[in-house]
């Protein structure tokens, strides 16, 4: 059971499109790809559903977040959005699992980059084929009819 497993791992990785580096034999040099840039532009992106944290449209190297700092709330936090003209993190970043406002960041979201990612300009592996539930209504609405 646990060598078959490893053997379909095995065979994904040998077919991968994208890495050449994995597909290269032993004794072969290749050039390793370019890494993909960081989209920086500043623009919101549209979020896909209600619930969806916001994508990052900024850079964020070299932003900390550990025990004693974390670079996001030094623009995001409540105090500090006049100054930075950054949109304040959103009320549930102050809730507690109870439902309890706090007056300071909640533990539960003070990983930012556990939910809130950056995007860079890679081509998509496989194509998307997300479809926006607003889209799905109206389809839904027109099949109607
Ligand atoms: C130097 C100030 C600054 C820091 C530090 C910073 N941000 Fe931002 N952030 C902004 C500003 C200003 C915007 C508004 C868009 C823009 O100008 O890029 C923004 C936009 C965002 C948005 C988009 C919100 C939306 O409604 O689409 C997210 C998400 C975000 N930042 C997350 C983070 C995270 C996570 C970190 C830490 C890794 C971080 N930011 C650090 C200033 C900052
Ligand atoms: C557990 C997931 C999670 C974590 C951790 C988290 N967020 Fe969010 N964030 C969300 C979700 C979901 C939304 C959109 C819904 C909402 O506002 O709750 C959001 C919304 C936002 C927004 C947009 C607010 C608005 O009103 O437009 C900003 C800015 C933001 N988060 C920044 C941060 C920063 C900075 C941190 C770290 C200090 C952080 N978030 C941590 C899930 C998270």
């Amino acid at each position: 059971m646990a060598i078959a497993f490893f053997s379909t791992v095995m065979t994904q990785v040998n077919a991968d499109p994208i890495n050449p580096i994995l597909k290269a034999e032993i004794d072969e040099e290749v050039t390793a790809p370019e890494i993909a840039k960081p989209i920086k532009n500043d623009i919101k992106q549209a979020r896909n559903y209600p619930m969806q944290p916001p994508l990052v449209p900024h850079n964020i190297r070299g932003y900390e977040i550990n025990l004693n700092v974390n670079k996001c709330m030094a623009c995001h936090n409540r105090t500090r959005t006049e100054e930075s003209q950054a949109p304040m993190i959103s009320v549930t970043h102050y809730m507690d699992r109870d439902g309890n406002f706090l007056a300071e960041i909640s533990p539960r979201r003070y990983f930012c980059n556990q939910c809130h990612v950056p995007q860079t300009d890679a081509k998509p592996v496989v194509k998307n084929e997300f479809v926006d539930m607003e889209k799905m209504v109206i389809k839904a609405e027109k099949e109607e009819e």
